[in-house]
Formats: C-alpha cells, structure tokens, sequence
C-alpha cells in the first residue's frame, strides 16, 4: 500500500475509535474538528493529494473520500446515539443550593416526659420501665386493689386476655421494680397508659410518670420535699404545693398534689375555678401491704410513690385547654413546641 492510502487508513482508524469514545456533544465535535475540520487530518490528506503522480491520484482519491464519508456517518451515529435534550435526564446543576429535607422535633408530649424524669434524675432517681400489656396481678392484684374494686370493671379498663389488660397506669412498675431489687429503691417510671375514657381532659391512651422511694426512715415530709424540689423545676421556682387527704389502694395515707395556679398563681380564675390551685398528681406513704407481695421488711424500710399525669403536666406548663390537641397530630398544633 502507498504511503498515503496508509495515512489515509490510519486517521480513518484514529477517527472511529475516538467516535466510538465519545460520551457527550463536546467531546464529538472535537473528534470531528480534528479529523474532518477544515484543518482536520482526513481534509489535509485529501488536499495534499494533489502532489501525487496523476496515475496514483484516482484511487487515492477515492480512499480519501470513502475514509471521510465514513468517519461523517460515524459521527452523524454517534450524535444521534447521545441522550437528547427533550428525552434524556435533566441536567443537573450542582450549584444549586440543595433542598432541606424536612426535620421534625420531639412531641410536646414526649418532651415533657423527659422534663419531668429529668427533675428527679437529679434529685438522685433513677428511671425504670414496664410493659405496656399487663397482667392483672401486677396492675391491680400486687397493688393492694380489693376483688370488687370499680377500676377493675371493663368498663374502665381494656382488657386483652383473661387477666392480661392495657395497664391502666404506671403503678405496676413500683411491684416489678421491688421484685427485682433490693432497698433502696428510688425510681421514676415513665410511659403509656390506657384507660376507657375519652373527652376533653381524657384520652384512652395517656402518659404518667410513677415515682418510688422506699429507703431506711423515708417520712411523709420527704414526699412533699421532693414534691415541691419538683414543682420548682418544672413549672417556675417557688411554686407552693398543697397536700389534700384521698384514697389509693397502694398508699396509705394518700394525698392529692395541688399545684398554686400556673395563670393566676393562687389569687383565683377561670383555670382554676377560682379556687386557686390545681390537681397535679396523686401520692401517698407505700401501703405496707405491697411489701408482703415483693418480700420487703414493713418493719425495717418505708417509701412513698407517686403518679404525675405528664398530659395533664404539659396541660397546665402550655396553657393547652383540650387533651385531643395532644394527640391528633396536627402540626400547625406541634410547630408551636
Ligand atoms: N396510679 C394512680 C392513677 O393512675 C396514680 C397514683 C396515685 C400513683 C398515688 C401513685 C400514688 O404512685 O402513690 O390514678
């Protein structure tokens, strides 16, 4: 083969296999400048024919054009062959500022929970959890709660099995933590509980924090100590407790927890039916009879318990009037915590 029809054989190769490369617009219209431009190395072979003996000029000739009419059809493929505008993927352009993804926060419901068991984490207690489904011995049997007792009806409590229910509250984690321990206990418990009752200050499904102390020498005076330490941190320093005479079958004595008016602090409004004080929680001394269900000595340890509805907490801290707006998820409600 003539000098030439080897160069000639050798760009057309050059250009193929650089088509054959090429992934985008640009890099294809370099490929064809350099091959088939004005300048290109197939045009200026073709021009350069003209120095050749006329016997050997035809047939180089026509190489020349069959080369350059090949490496054209290749091109004119592979621009095809690229994802077009309309029908390939969007450009992306990495310069833009990305799009926040969307970031939720902790439920105001779930939030006060931590504030309250924070309050006495620092008071020294320690946090402990339960089931949600419970057996009736732990949920009313070991709690002191006579056979006849009304709580124990269906029509307060949700059953799930023969004496297998939704624990109506936190209580029975006092008797599973009792079990498993030896004194002292001093625990707070906090988490979901279920009841049958449904309006605007109740909820089948709610949240208590349980709290137990049972240590050497623990008096009535250390329950309202710890009470009032709570009620400081919680809601604002200086906020007065008062301790109403009531009735639990766990504790014995009982007491209602009122808190002074969060709105009025004391002096009376409509939040507090101008009596200017508001039911927080329920307490008491641990009846002794709980002892005898965990193997405790009535004789040498004594405690007290108490039940904070952490709805009716977060209630009265924000001012929210309705339970339900706890509950239905609405987040022009949640944005506000
Ligand atoms: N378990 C009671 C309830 O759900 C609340 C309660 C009252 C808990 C007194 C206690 C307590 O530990 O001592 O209504």
């Amino acid at each position: 083969m003539s000098d030439v029809l080897q160069k000639i054989e050798d760009a057309k190769r050059d250009a193929l296999e650089a088509l054959a490369g090429a992934c985008d617009l640009g890099v294809l219209e370099k490929v064809r400048i350099e091959f088939l431009g004005t300048r290109g190395r197939l045009t200026e072979l073709a021009r350069s024919l003209g120095s050749l003996p006329p016997a050997e000029r035809p047939a180089a000739g026509q190489a020349a054009n069959r080369a350059k009419a090949e490496v054209a059809g290749a091109h004119k493929a592979a621009l095809g062959s690229l994802p077009s505008k309309k029908t390939g993927p969007p450009a992306l352009d990495v310069t833009l500022p990305g799009r926040a993804p969307g970031r939720g926060h902790e439920h105001v419901v779930g939030r006060t929970m931590d504030e309250i068991c924070q309050c006495f984490a620092k008071l020294g207690f320690s946090i402990a959890l339960g089931p949600e489904v419970e057996t009736d011995y732990y949920n009313f049997e070991a709690l002191n709660f006579p056979a006849d007792h009304p709580a124990r009806d269906m029509q307060d409590t949700l059953f799930v099995g023969d004496k297998l229910l939704l624990r109506t509250h936190t209580s029975p984690v006092q008797i599973r933590t009792m079990e498993k321990n030896r004194p002292p206990v001093w625990i707070v418990a906090p988490g979901k509980t279920y009841r049958r009752d449904d309006d605007v200050t109740h909820s089948p499904m709610f949240c208590q924090v349980e709290g137990l102390a049972v240590d050497k020498g623990i008096t009535m005076a250390d329950l309202k100590g710890v009470l009032t330490a709570f009620a400081a941190d919680f809601f604002s320093p200086g906020t007065k407790i008062r301790l109403r005479p009531s009735f639990f079958p766990f504790t014995e004595p009982s007491a209602e927890v009122d808190i002074a008016c969060v709105l009025c602090g004391g002096r009376g409004c409509r939040l507090c039916k101008e009596t200017g004080w508001l039911e927080l929680l329920g307490s008491g001394m641990v009846d002794p009879a709980l002892y005898g269900f965990v193997g405790y000595d009535p004789s040498e340890v004594s405690g007290f318990a108490f039940g904070i509805g952490v709805d009716r907490a977060a209630m009265l801290k924000y001012g929210i009037s309705n339970i339900r707006h706890l509950y239905e998820g609405d987040l022009r409600f949640l944005r506000q915590f």
